[in-house]
């Protein structure tokens, strides 16, 4: 089976660790917390916490998932019971066992591009074929939905895509959401959502999982919850056959999650409003500040979204490749933002607005390489 090499995780992941990165704008996890801080956001008893783990019996964990974690994970949505949702590592873990379950050659999927790769790699490798639906700037990155109904067919298993969308940040509203379960319904296709974005809205983000019986919904405790380090993912899928091959694919390829992981995070969703808002605050904190700095950068930059989730995908007006542009920037002025090929977007980077704590320096420091760019003659004005 051939894979394809992934873009994104193969660049981001090396460079991240790399000697040259001192100002990181390239991740889209909101910033992580210590065991401690997270103990302090929530009012818990930490101490209490480590007396439990003393006695935590160290063999497999509940095969199917941590009671309480799949509990406290079923209330983030409004018709999904626990027994609905298998854990696995990783939102990774979640969207390849999806693929691999789901899957085969004779099938067609609807791919929105730009799509975590997972999505389209995984099922090519099976030798399903992928149809790619964009999103384009002139509709603010939001999904084309007429597009959708016309590259649909009877061949269609899945509409695959983020929601929302990563590294736009663009999201369907509620009404656009029936709309596309129509669209699914009409060839009897499934819906495969990943909603690792989904929650940093002030009011509720509506879920495909309560609208179709035919969703599969991924997500994680990496991105919006803070805890990347912990690897808990998880499937929604209400389907007991096919969950039942959902879990038989985990058999071979992970068993089941971790114990400690998935007590952790269980105790920390047992209080989500208060993880939440600290990621909101972030969010809303450092959007407001790379608003203000596009604002004053229009000659060379742009952003087309309204934006929901924990980056922006800004495009630049310099004729220089995108990984040559990020590779650059990070050699020169040891900034790392991630690098739009990774997305199958040329000229155009993704930036964090969920993790910096030296945003404005690296800012500064963009400011400082795109006049250099300009002064060497790379400037190329928008059309
Ligand atoms: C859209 C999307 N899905 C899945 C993942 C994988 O996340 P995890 O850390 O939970 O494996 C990422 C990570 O960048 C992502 O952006």
């Amino acid at each position: 089976m051939k894979m394809d090499e992934f873009v994104l995780e193969n660049w981001l992941n090396p460079a991240c660790d790399s000697e040259k990165n001192k100002v990181y704008l390239g991740g889209s996890c909101v910033l992580p917390m210590s065991v401690k801080e997270m103990f302090e956001l929530i009012g818990e008893d930490m101490d209490a916490f480590f007396d439990e783990l003393k006695d935590m019996n160290l063999g497999y964990p509940r095969f199917e998932g941590t009671p309480r974690t799949r509990e406290a994970l079923s209330k983030l949505y409004k018709t999904v019971k626990p027994e609905e949702i298998i854990l696995c590592h990783g939102g990774t873990g979640a969207n390849s066992t999806v693929c691999y379950t789901l899957l085969d050659p004779e099938d067609n999927i609807i791919s929105v591009v730009p799509n975590y790769q997972q999505f389209y790699s995984i099922p090519r490798s099976i030798g399903t074929e992928v149809r790619d639906v964009h999103l384009k700037i002139k509709d603010g990155y939001k999904i084309d939905l007429e597009e959708i109904r016309n590259t649909v067919d009877q061949n269609t298993k899945a509409i695959m895509f983020t929601n929302p969308n990563n590294p736009t940040g663009s999201v369907l509203t509620e009404d656009e959401m029936k709309e596309l379960v129509e669209i699914a319904k009409s060839v009897d296709a499934w819906i495969v959502c990943d909603e690792m974005y989904r929650g940093l809205d002030e009011e509720y983000m509506p879920s495909f999982m309560d609208m179709y019986d035919k969703a599969i919904v991924t997500a994680s405790s990496s991105k919006i919850y803070s805890m990347a380090g912990m690897r808990v993912g998880w499937i929604v899928c209400k389907d007991p056959e096919l969950r039942k091959a959902l879990m038989n694919w985990r058999s071979y390829d992970s068993i089941c999650g971790g114990v400690f992981d998935e007590w952790i995070f269980a105790i920390a969703l047992e209080h989500v409003d208060k993880i939440f808002a600290r990621s909101r605050k972030i969010v809303n904190h450092n959007k407001a500040i790379v608003d203000k700095w596009l604002e004053g950068n229009k000659k060379y930059l742009a952003q087309y979204a309204d934006a929901h989730g924990t980056t922006y995908l800004i495009h630049y007006n310099f004729d220089v490749p995108a990984e040559k542009f990020c590779d650059d920037l990070l050699d020169q002025k040891g900034v790392l933002v991630c690098h739009g090929d990774c997305f199958e977007i040329p000229h155009s980077f993704r930036i964090t607005l969920s993790h910096a704590h030296e945003l404005e320096k690296g800012l500064a420091l963009i400011d400082e390489y795109m006049a250099e760019l300009e002064a060497a003659g790379k400037y190329v004005p928008a059309e």
